[in-house]
């Protein structure tokens, strides 16, 4: 297998968004971050914990339904290319590639922020698959969808839940630049955590061991580290709650004490009154009917949807309309 990696998006380019996006979200009132910026190489690592944690049903139910139906899927789609969004180790999308086949001719193209995440996952999907073509690229995926280059027939992934992490009226914007990436047949597979009872729904963030609130609290490191900061994540608490009215978990960081902090590379000080918060993720829950609507709203047809036997996580799959 041959590894290429193509960036859209380099170190520095990044380094200037977080510049922009701490100092915008940073001086307005609630304070917020996106959460992009969660995922550095211990980020990634506790989010890779929290993957496995009890409390956390999604990765494991979205395997599972992945296990019954991705020989189904690439059958459908019989794509040339897997295009992952938002690939992080690629691990559950393992189960796609071993459903193309041996049969040479075939390219894996993840997208990542994270380019220490693409590197490893180029190296260990090399032994794997050595008949297979990879290509990842570096970029953001509300920025550079367009410019992944193509080599044929597409099934486009965005598994994870991970377009929870978007505002509801940046989905259809979202959505239109994925059906963009698609031609003809072309398949677009989405994967969604449901709506359930708000208790399952705390617990999958409010874990036991405090692994999610590690998480949570180490964009505070990144701070420090990318922005010459002195805040201390140790005077945060973690709080995650579940919204029933729009249908989403909140997920904070609020100060225990007062917190004066500086962030030096921007010269920018900051005030956190005991009680304040810093928004740092939201995580969308959905209904088969909000995600049919989403489609339409930018040209895809939902062609199937797919959900594990507890109907916790669905798979949808869609096309051009
Ligand atoms: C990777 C965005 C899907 O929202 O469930 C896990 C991230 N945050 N625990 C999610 C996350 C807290 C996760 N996504």
């Amino acid at each position: 297998m041959s590894v290429e990696i193509l960036s859209l998006c380099g170190a520095e380019e990044f380094a200037r968004e977080l510049e922009s996006d701490a100092r915008a979200g940073l001086t307005r009132t609630p304070k917020s971050l996106p959460p992009k910026y969660f995922y550095d190489a211990r980020g990634s690592q506790l989010f890779e914990e929290i993957t496995r944690l009890p409390e956390y049903y999604l990765t494991r139910a979205e395997t599972s339904i992945l296990e019954r139906v991705a020989g189904e899927i690439v059958a459908l789609a019989r794509p040339r290319e897997i295009v992952e969004i938002g690939a992080g180790f690629s691990r559950k999308t393992q189960l796609l590639l071993d459903a193309l086949g041996t049969s040479g001719g075939k390219r894996f193209v993840p997208i990542d922020v994270s380019s220490d995440a693409l590197e490893a996952a180029g190296a260990r999907l090399t032994a794997r698959y050595p008949w297979l073509e990879f290509l990842g690229v570096v970029g953001d995926f509300e920025r550079h969808l367009a410019a992944i280059p193509r080599s044929g027939a597409r099934l486009v992934c965005f598994l994870g839940s991970t377009i929870g992490n978007l505002e509801t009226e940046a989905r259809v914007p979202f959505l239109k630049s994925v059906r963009a990436m698609l031609e003809g047949q072309d398949r677009f597979l989405l994967g969604v955590d449901l709506v359930k009872s708000p208790a399952r729904l705390f617990a999958a963030y409010n874990d036991a061991r405090g692994i999610t609130a590690d998480f949570n609290k180490n964009v505070l490191h990144v701070l420090d580290r990318e922005l010459g900061g002195d805040l201390d994540p140790e005077a945060f608490a973690h709080r995650a709650f579940y919204d029933p009215r729009h249908e989403r978990i909140e997920m904070r960081l609020v100060a225990l004490q007062r917190v004066e902090a500086r962030l030096a590379k921007l010269e920018l000080e900051l005030v956190f009154d005991p009680g304040d918060e810093l928004h740092t993720e939201i995580s969308c829950k959905f209904r088969r009917e909000t995600v049919a609507e989403a489609f339409r709203g930018a040209g895809l047809v939902l062609e199937r949807w797919i959900t594990d036997e507890p109907g916790d996580f669905a798979l949808a799959l869609g096309r051009l309309s």
